[in-house]
């Protein structure tokens, strides 16, 4: 292959052969693409949540959603990566994530309360979509998206109930 074909290559869907079937492969390709969309709106919002607290709540939470967008980085990355391991391509633009994402954007000046209210629903949100593909990865024998769903999905549970934690004070 010369140098200009080697620079032109470009990301297609491919057929790892480890034991998953294609079909499976691409059905939990689509639903790690949704799952790495919320989880991306999800980082974005949270780091603005970190930047813009005010008032009596704003260290707890400032620090709080310091942790939490460095973990919605961190997994980002990870589900990226376990849907190019599957063999297709992974989203990466702002308007792909809005379209894939049932999590909303948040813009404008809001209250810590609104803050907390919007994260606690957005993380029970993701949850349920990393909950609903776990199925679909066991029945392919996909135990790599199974653990990294799993795994995704006790961090959610837990950053709600840190959240909801705060706004009962
Ligand atoms: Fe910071």
């Amino acid at each position: 292959m010369s140098t200009a074909q080697v620079l032109k290559a470009r990301v297609r869907a491919e057929t790892p052969h480890t034991g998953i079937d294609t079909v499976d492969a691409k059905q939990l390709a689509d639903g790690l693409a949704r799952s790495l969309a919320e989880t991306y709106v999800l980082y974005v919002k949270t780091q603005g949540c970190h930047w813009n607290v005010v008032g009596p709540l704003f260290y707890g939470l400032h620090k709080l959603t310091e942790e939490q967008y460095q973990g919605l980085a961190k997994a980002a990355d990870e589900i990226a990566e376990r849907i190019r391991a599957l063999g297709h391509p992974a989203p990466a633009s702002f308007s792909e994530f809005l379209q894939l994402s049932d999590v909303k954007e948040m813009s404008g000046r809001h209250s810590a309360q609104d803050m907390l209210t919007t994260l606690i629903a957005d993380h029970e949100t993701v949850a349920r979509t990393f909950r609903d593909l776990v199925g679909l990865a066991e029945k392919g024998n996909d135990v790599v998206t199974a653990d990294l769903l799993t795994d995704r999905i006790h961090a959610h549970e837990e950053a709600a109930w840190m959240l909801r934690s705060i706004a009962s004070v």
